[in-house]
């Protein structure tokens, strides 16, 4: 899961798959493509929210994305079409490339497209955000994985 700060949206997304799955078959990580934010907790905002859904995100630390991430997952799921210009901007195979991809577009053609950047906003944009992430993380349960 990445995103820009690894604060806001890819620490949700973490902890929402990681929720889902059974840790002994599926690792669940997110990383960001900036490092202002290295070795911090998620954001208060993105830690209150997924608290209220019954999810702990408060054992993660940011970490920036590395080119090393490309090899290791199976499946590399951005949020944004900034996070994905980035990220394939630093694959440098096909087979690298091919498995990066916005995370709402698992939910086909008519919910596809970004997750907005809560950051800037209030706590509403985190609600939202977490709605579709959890939404799709259905859709990966489902069918991807
Ligand atoms: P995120 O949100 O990419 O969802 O973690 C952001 C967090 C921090 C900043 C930007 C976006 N920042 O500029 O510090």
């Amino acid at each position: 899961m990445v995103c820009l700060g690894n604060i806001c949206r890819s620490p949700l997304a973490e902890g929402i798959l990681r929720s889902k799955v059974d840790p002994e078959k599926v690792f669940v990580d997110s990383a960001g493509t900036a490092g202002y934010h290295v070795g911090e907790l998620p954001d208060p905002r993105s830690i209150e929210v997924a608290r209220r859904n019954g999810i702990d995100i408060t054992d993660q630390r940011c970490r920036r994305f590395s080119i090393a991430d490309l090899e290791d997952f199976d499946h590399i799921y951005v949020m944004d079409n900034s996070n994905l210009m980035n990220v394939r901007r630093v694959a440098n195979s096909e087979k690298h490339r091919k498995k990066v991809m916005r995370i709402l577009d698992v939910l086909g053609r008519d919910l596809r497209g970004e997750v907005p950047d809560p950051y800037y906003g209030g706590d509403q944009g985190f609600e939202k955000v977490f709605t579709m992430l959890d939404r799709a993380c259905d859709e990966i349960v489902k069918t991807i994985l």
